[in-house]
């Protein structure tokens, strides 16, 4: 190989010495940042392949961890209240959030989930993305039930209706 380049995987000239910063300068026109603190993340895998099924799992995973440590937080520093998610789709939240209040001993509080169960209303035409549809993750009341296990686990309540009319709305109003 001649002295002074070589070629990269992408078929660009890469200097053989070029440090990490002037290869990417060079490939790409701009220095990549190494803190990705303030980088915007895109997932850059097919859905139909492993990496994108483990992307998935892997924030996932973070997502549990960081509803955990709410739980947990709430729990030791005794703060009063429901626990309440807004749009629960088929319910797999609300059923980590009954065990994660059972293991942390707080399984005296109410826990609200408030959903249309018509699915996303009409998206905004300045706010929204293409992307997001009317309808989109309609999950039927009695099937979101049965999958909380509602009727055995009574503290589990399920409020229907879009939020411009449920939170406006008893019991809404009435959470601190
Ligand atoms: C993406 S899913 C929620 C996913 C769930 N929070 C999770 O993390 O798995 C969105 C849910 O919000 C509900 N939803 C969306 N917009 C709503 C609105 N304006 N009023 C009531 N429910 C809404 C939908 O019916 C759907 O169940």
């Amino acid at each position: 190989m001649r002295a002074e380049q070589r070629r990269s995987t992408a078929g660009f000239p890469v200097k053989e010495k070029a440090t990490y910063e002037e290869a990417a300068r060079q490939l790409f026109g701009e220095a990549l940042t190494r803190d990705l603190r303030n980088a915007k993340f895109h997932s850059i895998y097919k859905s139909d392949t492993s990496w994108f099924e483990r992307c998935y799992h892997a924030l996932l995973a973070v997502e549990h961890d960081y509803i955990q440590a709410l739980v947990d937080g709430i729990a030791s520093q005794s703060i009063p209240g429901s626990l309440v998610e807004f749009g629960i789709f088929q319910g797999a939240w609300i059923n980590r959030l009954y065990e994660m209040t059972e293991r942390a001993g707080i399984s005296d509080r109410e826990i609200l989930g408030f959903d249309s169960f018509q699915g996303l209303s009409k998206p905004h035409p300045d706010f929204d993305t293409s992307f997001w549809k009317e309808g989109m993750y309609a999950a039927p009341k009695a099937q979101v039930e049965a999958n909380v296990n509602a009727e055995q686990r009574p503290r589990i309540k399920l409020v229907e209706g879009f939020f411009s009319d449920s939170l406006v709305a008893a019991p809404a109003t009435g959470l601190g």
